[in-house]
């Protein structure tokens, strides 16, 4: 296989990430267990999509992608607090992720609903303190608004919210869209934009990106409907057929196997549009679209 840049980028950039996740728990005085059952989720070794989107997105402003280290854990840990969640008995109820027991299955619904809870907040502290080198106070305040947005009520916990009230019942594809762009769209699609608030965009440049973002995040949670059903759980790290088992309605269910990869290409082509319009240097970004349309984990 040829090594592209996004390889030797990815691996780079993970490393960073990680020390910087592990750095930033390791240093709050709290009770053991709590600590111990947020590293357990935060290093059980997700691909690390959201930060790799953010240093892509400041790699195409010519920015150092560094500079965003501090978001970057900030999403991470956002998103890691969501799988615990979702993967909770009164959720989707899952016993396996990123290759290892769910957290509750360690440590317990309680801890584990507080680990979410304590990487949740945490998130928001981590980009509050970002040192001034990296982002001015204003900045800041425009990443911790959006950041709640993407997250919160209109973002991914309704997404969520609407996911469970879905099950069990026959929704039309505007409704499975509603669904896939809230749970999962808006925080994929902050992690670009944080990239772009963090490089002080053009407003047209934030929109051109924001349409980026759109496609990619639809892109992306259609492709996890998709290894639900035909993945590896190997390589998902995740059982396949949860969605089955939970009666969720999922892309493929609505629009057959076939559908679901049509609807797939066709978002990850109108992403790549997107990307073009913006005249930056988005070499990055084209290849974790690919990645995107083509992952089998
Ligand atoms: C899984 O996200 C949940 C969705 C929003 C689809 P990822 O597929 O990014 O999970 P990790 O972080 O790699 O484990
Ligand atoms: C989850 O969607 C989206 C989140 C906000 C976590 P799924 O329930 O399909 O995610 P997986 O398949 O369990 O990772
Ligand atoms: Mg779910
Ligand atoms: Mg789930
Ligand atoms: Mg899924």
């Amino acid at each position: 296989m040829v090594e592209t840049r996004l390889d030797s980028f990815a691996d780079e950039y993970k490393k960073l990430l990680e020390m910087e996740l592990r750095l930033l728990v390791e240093q709050l005085d709290a009770p053991p267990i709590l600590k111990e059952s947020m590293i357990y989720s935060l290093e059980a070794g997700g691909k690390r999509m959201r930060p790799l989107l953010l240093f892509a997105t400041l790699d195409a402003f010519g920015i150092d992608p560094k500079n965003g280290l501090r978001a970057a854990a900030a999403i991470e840990m956002i998103h890691t607090y969501s799988l615990i969640h979702d993967d909770l008995p009164s959720m989707d109820n899952d016993d396996l992720r990123r290759g290892k027991p769910t957290n509750h299955i360690v440590y317990g619904d309680a801890v584990a609903t507080l680990a979410g809870d304590a990487l949740l907040t945490y998130s928001f502290e981590v980009i509050a303190s970002t040192p001034s080198e990296f982002a001015s106070p204003e900045t800041k305040l425009k990443l911790i608004a959006e950041m709640a947005k993407a997250a919160g009520t209109e973002g991914m916990v309704g997404g969520q919210v609407a996911d469970m009230e879905g099950e069990g019942k026959e929704l039309s594809i505007e409704e499975l869209e509603y669904i896939h762009i809230h749970k999962t769209g808006k925080l994929l699609g902050f992690s670009v934009q944080a990239g772009a608030i963090l490089a002080e965009a053009s407003q047209t440049l934030l929109d051109q990106l924001r349409g980026y973002a759109h496609h990619l995040g639809l892109a992306f949670q259609i492709q996890d409907d998709i290894l639900d059903l035909v993945g590896n759980q190997q390589l998902i790290g995740k059982p396949v057929g949860s969605d089955t088992v939970n009666h969720k309605s999922t892309y493929p269910k609505v629009l057959t196997l076939e559908g679901a990869r049509d609807a797939l290409r066709n978002h990850i082509l109108s992403a790549k549009e997107y990307l073009q319009l913006t005249g930056l240097n988005t070499g990055l970004l084209m290849e974790l679209s690919d990645l995107v349309a083509s992952r089998d984990r």
